[in-house]
């Protein structure tokens, strides 16, 4: 059985359990931008447990030297601290091994598992086993049952943990049935699906701002604020995920898994305590509450535009799309989280690839006061909180204020908190520590399969709506903020998006 996780906090610690990482999908975009630059930073601050191997299992046959150059070339591309050459560089990459496997030739596992035996007794990692699934969604099922069939997995007396990454299905029925294959080899609490935003900084944020602090918690109901807005947007396309992206769309790609977590932690009642299960407990109350009306969401794709001075195609010229593709590269919706504490609250939430700039953040609009004193007057903004999730990870507070050397005038203010103000932090990647969290067995940061579950409840109404063709998708220019009908959405209410 695996042992529960270690509360030691990030960065104080090196991880104290020996194990292996199992990378599938070694020469992968993830690992090259992602996994090996965040293993090389955990190396740097010395976060690595003292027993610790890597096998990067690709398709692609190589050598050893050919492997560990690409290693350090996605070092020196990717890592937010240099690729210096040095001793401990040195040490660090003597424990990358590379291992060639086609997926599907069941023969070649008996040689993985081989291998892997044998580097528990160069390297005393005592049978632990993290397997990262790097890998297109279609392999995670076939991977998991051959682990399982050469008695990789699970392994008595030892820890193994298997990490899924997104998408964990495309609806619920498929996304059941993974589950049911991982399950069938891995227990709950060996499981560790990503949702890389929970590994970003000031989203682990959002719970202290929210319980340790007096001046917020008071006022975080419907009783003080207005509504919500959650805004995604992206400057990039489709990357060359065109195949992918056809068979998901915002919708699936970023509504159903990133969005959906943020709100849950603005949203969630506080957990009786800061231990794994009790928060997501609350998380998924929050996710069982949500609303949404599929005829009011609003769907778009990019046509041709310019984004950052430069002219971009269409959607539908990307590459692997269909040119009469529907899917949708853009989101707005309001929702309603039907509880006592957010009764009435609308959150809206928009997401979208070609937008004029690249932020992730979430406003808390408070009401108005009373129309007397100084609200008397209409034009008056009301207090906003601003919890900017990237780029400048930080969280403003508007506030009004008279201004200096006037009778009367009132002007918004701000007061702000930027994680970069803070001495000597240099913010660590979002897989740094979910890496460094599974490999000392702490899942907070990781969904557990009722919050898929309930995620994909809310997102399947609206996508078999669109495929009943209830709402067209609209055409906006790349470099827009999304088809107007994004703004008629939330003007219908008497309110405008926050503007970065
Ligand atoms: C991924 C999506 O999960 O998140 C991508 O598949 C998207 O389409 C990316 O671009 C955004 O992540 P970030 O960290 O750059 O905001």
């Amino acid at each position: 059985m695996d042992p529960v996780g270690s509360h030691y906090p990030i960065g104080v610690i090196a991880v104290q359990n020996p194990c292996i990482l199992v990378i599938f999908g070694a020469t992968g975009d993830l690992a090259r931008r992602k996994l090996y630059p965040a293993l090389y930073n955990l190396a740097q601050d010395q976060l690595l447990p003292e027993h610790f191997a890597v096998v990067a299992v690709g398709r692609r046959a190589k050598t050893a030297e050919e492997a560990e150059a690409e290693v350090i070339e996605s070092i020196k591309a990717f890592s937010r601290t240099e690729y210096t050459a040095s001793e401990q560089d040195r040490e660090f990459l003597k424990c990358f091994h590379y291992f060639q496997l086609d997926f599907y030739d069941s023969a070649r596992y008996s040689e993985l598992k081989s291998l892997l035996d044998s580097i528990d007794q160069q390297c005393h990692t005592q049978g632990n086993r993290v397997f990262f699934l790097a890998v297109a969604p279609e392999h995670f099922a076939p991977i998991v049952l051959q682990l399982k069939a050469h008695g990789m997995a699970p392994n008595q007396g030892s820890q193994q943990r298997v990490v899924i990454e997104k998408p964990f299905g495309h609806d619920l029925k498929s996304a059941e049935e993974l589950n049911s294959v991982i399950r069938s080899t891995f227990a709950e609490e060996q499981i560790y699906r990503i949702d890389h935003y929970l590994g970003k900084e000031m989203v682990q944020n959002l719970m202290v701002l929210r319980f340790a602090n007096t001046l917020f918690e008071p006022l975080w109901n419907n009783k003080y604020i207005d509504h919500v807005q959650i805004t995604f947007a992206e400057t990039v396309g489709v990357e060359g995920r065109g195949s992918y992206y056809e068979k998901a769309g915002a919708l699936r790609d970023m509504v159903q898994n990133h969005m959906l977590q943020l709100l849950t932690l603005i949203a969630m009642e506080p957990p009786v305590d800061l231990d794994t299960e009790s928060i997501r407990d609350e998380k998924v109350k929050v996710l069982r509450s949500l609303k949404v009306n599929p005829k009011e969401v609003v769907r778009g794709q990019y046509g041709p535009g310019v984004v950052n001075g430069s002219q971009v195609a269409a959607y539908k010229q990307e590459e692997h799309v269909d040119p009469n593709s529907s899917v949708e590269t853009f989101v707005a919706l309001k929702a309603y989280v039907e509880n006592f504490r957010w009764a009435g609250v609308p959150f809206y939430m928009r997401t979208g690839k070609r937008m004029p700039q690249k932020y992730s953040e979430i406003v808390i609009s408070f009401k108005k006061l009373p129309g007397v004193l100084y609200f008397k007057d209409e034009k008056l903004d009301p207090n906003v909180l601003v919890i900017r999730v990237q780029p400048d990870a930080g969280v403003f507070f508007k506030f009004n204020a008279k201004k200096p050397g006037t009778d009367e005038t009132i002007v918004p203010v701000s007061m702000d908190f930027s994680e970069s103000s803070l001495a000597g932090f240099n913010t660590p990647e979002a897989y740094e520590r979910l890496l460094y969290d599974v490999m000392r067995g702490e899942s907070t940061l990781f969904t557990r399969w009722d919050e898929v579950e309930h995620a994909w409840r809310f997102v399947d109404p609206i996508a078999a709506y669109w495929k009943a063709g209830g709402v067209p998708v609209i055409l906006y220019p790349a470099g827009s903020f999304g088809p107007p009908q994004a703004d008629f959405l939330i003007r219908a209410d008497g309110r405008e998006w926050h503007e970065y």
